[in-house]
This record gives structure tokens, C-alpha cells and sequence, in this order.
């Protein structure tokens, strides 16, 4: 049995722990099993490249960050597009065919899931991993890289209230998180901030500010305020995703908290600072939670190739590890609730969000 393994989108920790658990398996349990490694994603198996990954090569990389096979982004929208020598899909399946793979596991988020979904209904036989450190994949409680990065940013949010603290400051820290709020949700929650603002509840400046204002009044020296990159006002929240970029870009913003950072100035007259997390929350070595949940999917998702299961995706569910059909969860984000008990007993406990409540 010869299997490809290739890592596809944004980089996280635990992605070497993955493809270490799944050579590591399929070369005890699976006789004459060879596998190889595709480079840069979608992108190695375009260009029909692969090199041998032997147990050796994946000794001691369980604790590393980052993916020894390198990753790129392959937007699922220009898979069908008619290009020199074919599309990038019908490129892939040759490949896959010439490289002589029995299977292909692919190892990414929601849009690697949805060229996978597509590979698989050609009749390749895929077995996904889902990865990202915004924990917004559908049919999955969690996904690996993503507790990594709320210890990243809890600890980056520690650390910079007692800046804000020793200078009386409100602070507003941005979070990695385009279409769900996950990782600032639970990190914000973690550090104690004050406010948290995240996708999936687009926020009032004017309630942002009277609530920093009430705070500056009752004598609170210092205020946290967690922003997930993907956070949108209430105005804009009717835009489309292009007017929005556009309206931001016109300001030479991407986000909205320079431009929030601006108005509370304005409106508290305290001192207001921003702090972007960025590539922080992506890079470095596994938590031990990472590095368990890693290696027990990429070896569930290893004995799911050994008994012939193909066209599914590993998944979490409670204390177990499970799967789904790729065509089921293709594409589909899993976003916070603002009703649900994460963000209904944050405000509870006094977390704003910006919505009045
Ligand atoms: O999908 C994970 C993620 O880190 C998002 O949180 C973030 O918005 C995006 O990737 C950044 O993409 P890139 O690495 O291409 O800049």
C-alpha cells in the first residue's frame, strides 16, 4: 500500500505530531506500507512531487511546531478553472494516480476539506484531518493547534494587562479568527479581560464606549479588551465581505481595531493602546494537550486507512474520536453561539461584547 500525506492553508502547531503518528502507525501495523510526503499542500500534488517519508524521517519532530512538509493555500474556487495542461483538480488526480497512491490524507481546515470532499468524489481515496487554530471546522468538538494558541494568546493577554495596568491604559489585543470568534472567546474568558468582541456578535462603538467610559467613572485603572480580526461593527455587519474590505482599506485598515482604538480615545480620554497577536498564536511547539490530541488522530486516522475507510475526516466528539463523511462537513464552518453557554455565562460573570447586553 503506497499512502501520500500532504499539509494544506494555515500552519499550527501539532501538524508534525500528526504525520509523525501516522507513518509511525502504517509502517507497524501495515506490511510493505510506503508513504511519501507531498510538499506545500495541494500545491506539491498540482505539480506531482512527493519524496519518501521513512520512520526516521519523523523521529523527534512529535514536540515541533510548524509542518516538515511545508503548506500553501490553494483557493478551492480556482480548483475547476480551465488552466494550461487542465484544472488544478483534474492536475491532482493524474498525479495521485502516477505517484500510484492508495490513499491520501489530507491535513487542513474547512477549505482543505472541501477540495478533499472533491478529490474523494473522483474517486481518490482521502482521509482528512482537520486543522486550525480558529477551532471553526463542522462535525469536529476540536481541532488540533487550536489549544495551542489559546495557551499562546492567555499568556500574551496576561502579559499585557499588567503593562496596562502599570500605566492605567485601556488595551485592545487582536486575535487570529476571520469567520469565528472561538480562539478570542476562550482566551479572553482565560485572561479575565473586560470585553471581547468577536465575529459572530458585530458590536456598537457607542455601547463599546459608554461601557469603557462607565469603567473609567467607577475608578477601574485599567481595562482589556480581546478583538478578534473578523470582529464587525453593527453598521457594517450588512455589508458583504468586499465592501467591508473595501470601506477598511480606504482607512489602510484591514481590522477594525485601530479604528475602534481611535473612537474610545476619543470618547474616554484615556490612554488607549492596540497589541496585534498575529503569527504568535500559529507558531512553536504543541501544548501536551496538542501533542495527545494530534497523535491520537493521526493514528485513528492511520487505522481508518488500514481497514479501508475512505472519503471521511477524523473528528472529535465528547472523549472520543470519531469521523464524518467529507461530503458532509465540506465547507462548513461550526460558529459561536452567541446564545449558547460559553458567551451567556461570560456576560454573566460582566464580559461585555459590545452588544448592549
Ligand atoms: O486559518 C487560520 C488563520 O490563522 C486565521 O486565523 C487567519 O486569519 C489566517 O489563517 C491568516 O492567513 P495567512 O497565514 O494566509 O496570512
Amino acid at each position: 500500500m503506497r499512502y501520500g500525506i500532504l499539509t494544506s492553508g494555515g500552519d499550527c502547531a501539532g501538524l508534525n505530531a500528526v504525520i509523525r503518528s501516522i507513518c509511525l502507525y502504517l509502517y507497524r501495523n501495515v506490511k510493505n506500507a510506503e508513504i511519501v510526503g507531498i510538499p506545500e499542500g495541494y500545491g506539491g500534488l498540482i505539480r506531482g512531487e512527493s519524496f519518501l517519508l521513512r520512520p526516521e524521517d519523523v523521529e523527534g519532530i512529535l514536540a515541533q511546531g510548524g509542518t516538515i512538509l511545508k503548506t500553501s493555500r490553494q483557493p478551492y474556487k480556482k480548483m475547476t478553472v480551465p488552466e494550461e495542461g487542465g484544472s488544478r483538480l483534474s492536475k491532482m488526480i493524474a498525479n495521485y494516480r502516477k505517484m500510484g497512491l492508495d490513499c491520501l490524507f489530507t491535513l487542513g481546515g474547512a477549505g482543505t476539506h472541501k477540495t478533499a470532499a472533491l478529490l474523494s468524489m473522483e474517486g481518490c481515496n482521502v482521509i482528512g484531518v482537520p486543522k486550525t487554530i480558529d477551532n471553526d471546522i463542522f462535525g469536529t468538538d476540536v481541532t488540533f493547534g487550536f489549544q495551542t494558541a489559546v495557551e499562546v494568546a492567555t499568556d500574551a493577554l496576561d502579559r499585557i494587562a499588567t503593562t496596562a495596568r502599570s500605566h492605567s491604559r485601556i488595551m485592545l489585543v487582536e486575535l487570529m479568527g476571520n469567520k469565528a470568534g472561538w480562539l478570542t472567546l476562550y482566551s479572553g474568558i482565560a485572561a479575565g479581560v473586560d470585553m471581547i468582541l468577536i465575529p459572530e456578535i458585530p458590536f456598537s462603538p457607542d455601547d463599546v464606549c459608554s461601557r469603557l467610559c462607565e469603567r473609567v467613572r467607577a475608578g477601574n485603572r485599567f481595562t482589556m479588551v480581546a478583538v478578534a480580526e473578523g470582529a464587525v461593527l453593527d453598521t457594517e455587519a450588512k455589508f458583504k465581505k468586499d465592501e467591508r474590505v473595501f470601506v477598511r482599506a480606504e482607512r489602510g485598515e484591514s481590522t477594525v481595531t485601530a479604528h475602534l482604538a481611535e473612537l474610545i480615545a476619543e470618547r474616554t480620554g484615556a490612554e488607549t493602546r492596540t497589541s496585534v497577536l498575529g503569527y504568535l498564536q500559529r507558531g512553536g511547539t504543541p501544548c501536551a494537550y496538542d501533542r495527545l490530541l494530534s497523535s491520537r488522530l493521526g493514528g485513528y486516522a492511520a487505522m481508518l486507512a488500514e481497514a479501508g475507510k475512505f472519503g471521511v475526516t477524523v473528528a472529535v466528539s465528547g472523549n472520543s474520536v470519531t469521523y464524518n463523511a467529507l461530503a458532509d462537513i465540506a465547507g462548513r464552518y461550526k460558529l459561536v453561539d452567541p446564545n449558547g453557554d460559553a458567551v451567556q455565562f461570560a456576560k454573566g460573570i460582566g464580559i461585555a461584547f459590545g452588544d448592549g447586553t
